[in-house]
């Protein structure tokens, strides 16, 4: 059988220093664990419009089409901010999750034991904790029409539009079902069905949708600024929280934190299954682009490792080979591997973003 094969599109910023800790990654998967992929990369975002005029090239859409997972590092900065909105280093991103239709965004926030100190939060309130964001991605605001900036009368109107199909949100819904039920096997569904026509039907839909095929599971709802304020109060009270585009943008940004740092953590954007089985999928760290540190060796690579396992776990049916990549990742935060952004109030001396790749090899090759 062919070998599977990756496209990476490391993007701007840190994106392309912790891609490079996961490049060493796949190797290693290939020497020691026989598990060979086939590895192309292309340019996105920023790096991608200073080459092309456009953040993601036609061909490098097509070939995103053609692999069996992408894996994105970061795109946007500082040099990019007063570009045109259609050519900003976002609209590729956003172009990917559009066109390969990658409805379901799986966000989940882990809090490694070792890190329960470094949350903003108090340990009893992070320790252990392990939920799953799943965001919708592919709709709602972020694609509505109407759109844009126009003038009424003497001033200006800016409009975006909250939109969802009936079909939209039924499919986002099985997916975090299906998802709970190899969980804990309870979902939280969020909107603003008290404000938003199209929070009601949000409702409706993920009712209907558990009566008829989801029964087994428990289901609840919450208004979704009350479940941000959930967030920080108990997150330990989810197991599965399902929830709109722009919702889900908010609150898994709340979520990171609850983690310890945004370096850890990752996400996989999976669509429909493709001729050969697998979903479509798209793996990136939820980090950004952090304009601030790049070019430094201060990066943390493991949002974008741990995204690699996803790939693992979501893409190639390797499950166990994740528990070990990130059995690998726990045990190296165990042994008091940090990166700059894991150092709490009291400091320390933090390691490199290629020492924390280090580390994690080091502890895979042990785990053999
Ligand atoms: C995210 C990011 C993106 C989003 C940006 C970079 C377009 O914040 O993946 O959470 O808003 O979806
Ligand atoms: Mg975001």
């Amino acid at each position: 059988m062919a070998n599977p094969t990756l496209l990476i599109l490391a993007g701007d910023g840190i994106g392309p220093e912790v891609m490079a800790e996961v490049k060493r990654i796949i190797t290693w998967y290939g020497d020691k664990r026989d598990m060979p992929f086939d590895v192309t990369e292309d340019l996105v975002g920023g790096c991608a419009y200073d080459k092309h005029g456009t953040p993601l090239h036609d061909d490098t859409m097509a070939k995103a089409q053609e692999v069996d997972a992408v894996l994105l590092g970061a795109v946007g900065g500082p040099a990019y901010d007063d570009l045109d909105f259609s050519v900003k280093p976002e609209r590729g991103l956003l172009r990917l999750r559009k066109e390969m239709d990658l409805f379901s965004n799986l966000r989940p926030a882990q809090c490694f034991d070792a890190l329960a100190d470094f949350s903003s939060l108090k340990r009893e309130i992070v320790a252990g904790l392990d939920i799953m964001i799943v965001r919708e991605l592919t709709s709602g605001v972020y694609f509505g029409e109407p759109r844009g900036i126009h003038t009424e009368g003497n001033e200006r109107v800016g409009v975006n539009t909250q939109r969802y199909t009936e079909s939209e949100i039924a499919r986002v819904a099985r997916s975090a079902f299906e998802l709970a039920r190899r969980r804990n096997n309870r979902v939280c569904s969020m909107e603003k069905a008290n404000v938003m026509e199209s929070g009601v039907l949000w409702r409706q839909v993920v009712t209907e949708v558990h009566a008829k095929d989801y029964a087994d599971v428990e289901l609840s709802h919450m208004y979704a600024d009350n479940g941000a304020m959930q967030l920080v109060r108990n997150p330990k009270q989810f197991d599965v929280i399902v929830t709109d585009n722009l919702f889900g943008d908010l609150l898994s940004d709340a979520a990171a934190m609850l983690t310890g740092s945004l370096g850890m953590l990752p996400s996989a954007s999976l669509g429909l299954p493709m001729a050969n089985g697998r979903p479509k999928a798209l793996y990136e760290p939820v980090h950004g682009s952090a304009p601030d540190i790049t070019g430094q060796g201060k990066a943390n690579p493991i949002a974008c490792i741990l995204s690699f396992a996803m790939a693992l776990r979501y893409s190639f049916d390797a499950g166990s080979e994740a528990d070990r990549l990130e059995a690998a990742v726990e045990k190296v935060l165990a042994d008091g591997a940090r990166t700059a952004d894991l150092l709490g109030p009291e400091g320390g001396s933090p390691i490199s973003t290629t020492q924390m790749g280090d580390a994690i090899l080091a502890a895979l090759d042990a785990s053999l």
